[in-house]
C-alpha cells in the first residue's frame, strides 16, 4: 500500500528519497513522486511517473537539487495509475505539495464544493483536495494552514506537506495511517514505514492518531490536530539494515521461509520457565486472577493473521480450556457484535497498522472490552492501541505473502495457550510436554526446509492445475486455509480449502483426475477419519499430496513431516506448502514478492 519518506538536513535529498522509495516498494504501488526544495530555492521541484521507482529514477533531470523533500509510493484507490494521480499534489501556484497515504472519505463533496469556487484539479484523486485546502488557508503558520485543511476532511490519512514559504520545515500528521519520524543529528525524516529510516537512524517516534509534527533540519516538535503540545520520547527500532536485504536469496519469500528456524528461536527466548513448566509474557498486562476470569476468548485478524488466529484458538481451546474461536476483523466490526466483559479479545497483525483490525480493536475498547494483541512490528498502532500482548519477534517481513509471520504467530499463540492453561487447569506434566514440544520447533523446521528440492519437483506437476483444493481436519484445517490463501496469492492458481469432514456435503462433486488435493494428514486421533476422506477422493480418481507424519497409502505422494505433540503440530505442517506455493509460483514465472494486485500492509478499507 501507499508509502511515504521525507527528509529535511544537508544531505543531497533526491537521492536519498528514491532510496527511501526502494525500501517501500514491498507495500506494493503502481506510481511514485518525489517533491524538494531548499532553504535558498524559490519553489518546489516536482517528478512524478506511473510505474516502478526506477522510471521515476529515469525522469529526474540532472540539476534536481535541494535538502528537503517528500516523496511517496502511490497504490491506486481514486483514480487510476497515471502520472497525474501520482503523489506529490501541488497546487496551482506550484507552492504547497503534499503527500498522503489512506482515504479522505468526503473528498468528492469537498472537490465539488472547490470546483464550484474555481479551482482546476489536475488529477482524480481524494489527497488533491487536500492540497487545494491548504493553498486557500491564509492562516500565518503552515502548521495553522494544515491544521485548518485537516479539520475539513474525514477519512484516514498519514500526510506530509511542504511550502514554498515556509521552506524551513515539512509538517506530518497522522489519523489512520502509520507516520513514524526517524530523528537523526542535525537531520529528520519521516516515513510511513521504519522499513524507510532504519538505513539512517533507528531513533523514531510514531505519531498517534490525531497527532501533528513540524520536523526542522535541527528539532521536531510533536503537538495534537487542535494545537496542544505532546511530548515525544524517541525509542530505538530493533531492526536493522541488513535485514531488509535479500541475504542471498532470490526472493524475500525463500529468505522468509528459510528465517523460520531463527524466528521461531526468537520468539521462545527468554519466555520458557521450567522450574513451573509455563511461560513469561511479559507486556500481557494479565494477572492470574483477571486470566482466570476470562470465560471466552475472541481472536480477530485478516488473511493470514487470521488463520493463525484459527490455530490459535484451537490451542487455547485445548490447552487452557476456554471456548475460543476467531474470526475475521474485517467481518466482525460490521455485524453489531455483542461486546461482552468477560470475553478475552486478541487482536492479530503481523503489520500491526491493518485498518480493519485497528478498527475492531478500536470499537471494543470503546465498548470497554478487553483487547490484547499478537502483532510483529513493536509500537506499531495495533500494538499500541491494545491493552498489552505478544510480540512474535519473526523481524521485517518484507514478501507480500506472509510465512515467517505466520509461523511466529501460531508459537507465540502457543506460548498464550500454555500461559493460560498452566494458569487454570493445565497440569505440571502437560506443560513440560508442550515446552519440550515447543523446544524441539526450530531443528524440526531446518528438517522440512533439508527437503525442498522434493517439494520443488512435486510443485512442478502443479503448474498446469485450473484449481486446487486444501482439506484438513480441526487442527489441519487452518492449516489448509493458510496453504491454499499460500497458493492463491503467489501462483494465481485458484485453490479452495475445505474441512474434509465436509467433503461428502459437496465438494467431492469437483474431483476428478485434474483437481488434485492436498490433504493434512497428522498422526492424532483423527488419522483414521482424514484416511478415509483420501480414500473417497481415491475412488473418484482424484491426485493426492499428502503432508503426513507417515506415508499414506492412498497418496500420490505424501510429504513426510516430524512429528511433535499432537497441538503443536500444525506450526509445522504448513511449512512445506509455503515452499509448495513459492515452486509452483516460480515455475509459472509470477512476481513472487509482490503478487499482482496486492499490498502489504492494507491500512485503507
Ligand atoms: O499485517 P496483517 O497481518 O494484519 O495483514 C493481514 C493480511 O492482509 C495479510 O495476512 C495478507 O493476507 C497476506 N497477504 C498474507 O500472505
Amino acid at each position: 500500500m501507499c508509502g511515504i519518506v521525507g527528509y529535511i538536513g544537508k544531505r543531497d535529498v533526491a537521492p536519498l528519497l528514491l532510496e527511501g522509495l526502494q525500501r517501500l516498494e514491498y507495500r506494493g504501488y503502481d506510481s511514485a513522486g518525489v517533491v524538494i526544495t531548499s532553504p535558498k530555492a524559490t519553489g518546489l521541484k516536482m517528478v512524478k511517473a506511473k510505474g516502478r521507482v526506477r522510471d521515476l529514477e529515469a525522469r529526474v533531470p540532472k540539476r534536481f537539487t535541494g535538502t528537503t523533500g517528500i516523496a511517496h509510493t502511490r497504490w491506486a484507490t481514486h483514480g487510476a495509475p497515471s502520472d497525474e494521480n501520482a503523489h506529490p499534489h501541488m497546487s496551482a501556484d506550484n507552492k504547497v505539495a503534499v503527500v498522503h497515504n489512506g482515504i479522505i472519505d468526503n473528498a468528492t463533496e469537498l472537490r465539488a464544493k472547490l470546483e464550484a469556487d474555481g479551482v482546476v484539479f489536475l488529477s482524480e484523486t481524494d489527497t488533491e483536495v487536500l492540497t487545494h485546502l491548504v493553498a486557500r488557508s491564509e492562516a500565518p503558520t503552515l502548521e495553522e494552514r494544515v491544521r485548518q485543511a485537516l479539520k475539513l476532511v474525514e477519512g484516514t490519512y498519514g500526510i506530509a506537506v511542504m511550502h514554498a514559504d515556509f521552506n524551513d520545515r515539512i509538517v506530518v500528521a497522522r489519523n489512520g495511517s502509520p507516520v513514524v519520524l526517524g530523528i537523526g543529528e542535525k537531520e529528520m525524516f519521516v516515513a510511513s514505514d521504519v522499513a524507510a529510516l532504519v538505513a539512517h537512524t533507528r531513533q523514531v517516534v510514531t505519531l498517534d492518531d490525531g497527532e501533528m509534527a513540524t520536523l526542522k533540519a535541527d528539532d521536531f516538535r510533536t503537538y495534537t490536530t487542535e494545537g496542544s503540545r505532546t511530548t515525544a520520547t524517541p525509542t530505538t527500532v530493533e531492526w536493522e539494515a541488513e535485514s531488509y536485504d535479500m541475504g542471498g536469496h532470490d526472493t524475500y519469500m525463500h529468505k522468509e521461509i528459510y528465517e523460520q528456524v531463527d524466528a521461531v528461536d526468537r520468539v521462545l527466548r527468554g519466555r520458557i520457565d521450567d522450574r513451573f513448566s509455563t511461560v513469561h509474557l511479559g507486556g500481557l498486562n494479565l494477572d492470574a486472577r483477571a486470566a482466570r476470569g476470562i470465560r471466552r476468548v475472541k481472536i480477530l485478524g485478516c488473511g493470514t493473521s487470521y488463520h493463525a488466529g484459527q490455530i490459535g484458538a484451537q490451542m487455547i481451546e485445548e490447552l487452557a480450556r476456554i471456548p475460543a474461536d476467531a474470526e475475521p476483523a474485517s467481518e466482525f466490526r460490521y455485524r453489531d457484535p455483542v461486546v461482552d466483559p468477560d470475553t478475552l479479545y486478541i487482536a492479530v497483525s503481523q503489520s500491526g497498522e491493518t485498518y480493519d483490525v485497528l478498527a475492531a480493536v478500536q470499537e471494543l475498547k470503546r465498548k470497554g472490552a478487553r483487547v490484547l494483541g499478537v502483532v510483529n512490528v513493536v509500537g506499531s498502532a495495533i500494538a499500541r492501541e491494545t491493552d498489552g500482548g505478544v510480540y512474535v519477534h519473526a523481524g521485517p517481513e518484507v514478501c507480500v505473502v506472509s510465512t515467517k509471520c505466520f509461523t511466529n504467530t501460531v508459537v507465540a499463540f502457543g506460548l498464550l495457550a500454555l500461559h493460560l492453561g498452566r494458569i487454570r487447569d493445565l497440569s505440571v506434566a502437560d506443560g513440560k510436554r508442550i515446552i519440550e514440544g515447543l523446544r524441539k520447533l526450530p531443528g524440526q523446521i531446518s528438517e522440512i526446509l533439508a527437503g525442498e528440492d522434493e517439494i520443488k519437483k512435486l510443485a512442478e506437476q502443479f503448474t498446469d492445475a485450473k484449481s486446487m483444493l486444501f482439506i484438513g481436519r480441526v487442527r489441519g484445517y487452518p492449516v489448509a486455509r493458510e496453504a491454499s490463501l499460500k497458493l492463491k496469492e503467489v501462483s494465481y492458481i485458484h485453490a479452495e480449502a475445505y474441512p474434509a469432514s465436509e467433503l461428502k456435503h459437496g465438494p467431492l462433486a469437483l474431483i476428478e483426475p485434474a483437481m488434485p488435493t492436498v490433504a493434512i494428514v497428522p498422526d492424532d486421533d483423527l488419522l483414521e477419519k482424514n484416511r478415509a476422506a483420501l480414500e473417497e477422493i481415491k475412488a473418484r480418481s482424484g491426485k493426492i499430496v499428502a503432508v503426513a507424519h507417515q506415508v499414506q497409502e492412498k497418496a500420490d505422494h505424501t510429504i513426510v513431516v516430524p512429528k511433535n505433540e499432537d497441538e503443536l503440530d500444525p506450526i509445522l505442517m504448513g511449512i512445506p506448502l509455503q515452499l509448495l506455493a513459492y515452486h509452483t509460483a516460480l515455475a509459472l514465472g509470477r512476481d513472487i514478492d509482490k503478487p499482482r494486485n496486492l499490498a502489504k500492509s492494507v491500512t485503507v478499507e
